[in-house]
């Protein structure tokens, strides 16, 4: 090992959702060229890939710049026969985007809406997973999954989620089931469940309808100990780690980025020091 933990030079990092979009996909693949790491952007999103990828061309890595809907088997096929073509190898995945359909009780769920949240965010994670550990088994050299979790898999937020929630959940079952089934080869997987991050997309909405602002806000900031909304900046760190040598024995594990949010009591209470 060398005397940077953090390096990830030589290494190809496959990550989806990493269109330039201000989000957490977009941090995190920057992230991992900033560490040394050649990557493959794959997003639906054609013009945010290419900037991605501009972006990381700048920092001094090769990089590929794939269409790929990961909902979709035959295009996650293509995403990594492209990968083999233009690297050769598959060192680290990490899956980010989700679907979110409609916010609805669940009673008035469509079955169509249940259906396309899962196909993204489980069984999309669960496809390029597959593929990537194919790979990784075949070089003998272990690897690296980071999976994008949510703490709304952890615990219930009740406000319309429920199909979201429910493929989170399944998210971080595979996360350890895939930790523990392909340990002995090396190959560790992670999950980090973010609360609520004030993301380009939030912040438009908060600008078109200052309303929605005033009235969610506080809820939000109610559950977070830290008292602000997250960043994606904030997941650089955490995702180094869980991708580079620095985490070498860690697998498993399912990592809050949230504030502290699930480390609180629901009934907690800010009002002593508030006040
Ligand atoms: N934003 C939040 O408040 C929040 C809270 C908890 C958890 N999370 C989780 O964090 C992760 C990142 O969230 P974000 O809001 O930063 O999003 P993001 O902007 O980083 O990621 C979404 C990206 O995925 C792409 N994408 C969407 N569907 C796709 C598909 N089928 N195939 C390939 N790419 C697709 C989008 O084009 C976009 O570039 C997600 O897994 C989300 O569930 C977000």
């Amino acid at each position: 090992m060398g005397n940077n933990l953090f390096d990830m030079t030589g290494k190809v990092a496959v990550v989806t959702g990493a269109g330039a979009n201000g989000g957490v996909g977009h941090a995190i693949a920057l992230a991992l060229a900033h560490y040394g790491a050649d990557i493959a952007v794959a997003d639906i999103d054609d013009q945010g890939a290419a900037t991605t990828a501009e972006e990381v061309k700048a920092l001094g890595r090769n990089v590929l710049v794939s269409h790929c809907d990961i909902s979709k088997p035959q295009e996650v096929e293509n995403l990594f026969k492209e990968v083999d073509r233009h690297f050769g190898r598959v060192d680290i995945l990490v899956n980010v985007p989700f679907a979110f359909p409609s916010r609805v009780r669940p009673h008035e769920l469509a079955l169509e809406d249940w259906h396309k949240t899962f196909q993204v965010s489980l069984t999309g994670y669960f496809l390029c997973a597959q593929q990537a550990i194919r790979r990784m088994l075949a070089q003998g050299s272990g690897g690296c999954i980071l999976n994008i979790g949510s703490i709304a898999g952890a615990s219930a937020l009740g406000r319309g989620n429920f199909p979201y929630s429910c493929a989170k959940a399944g998210v971080h079952q595979m996360t350890r089931e895939l930790a523990v089934e392909y340990a002995q080869q090396g190959i560790r997987v992670n999950a980090i469940l973010p609360c609520q991050i004030l993301t380009p997309g939030l912040k438009n909405q908060f600008k078109a309808d200052p309303e929605l602002e005033r009235s969610m806000m506080p809820r939000m900031l109610a559950g977070i100990p830290l008292g602000r909304l997250l960043e994606a900046e904030d997941f650089i760190g955490p995702a180094v780690f869980l991708c580079s040598d620095a985490s070498r024995a860690v697998t498993g594990v399912l990592l809050p980025v949230d504030g502290g949010n699930l480390a609180m009591n629901a009934g907690g209470s800010f009002s002593w020091y508030r006040a």
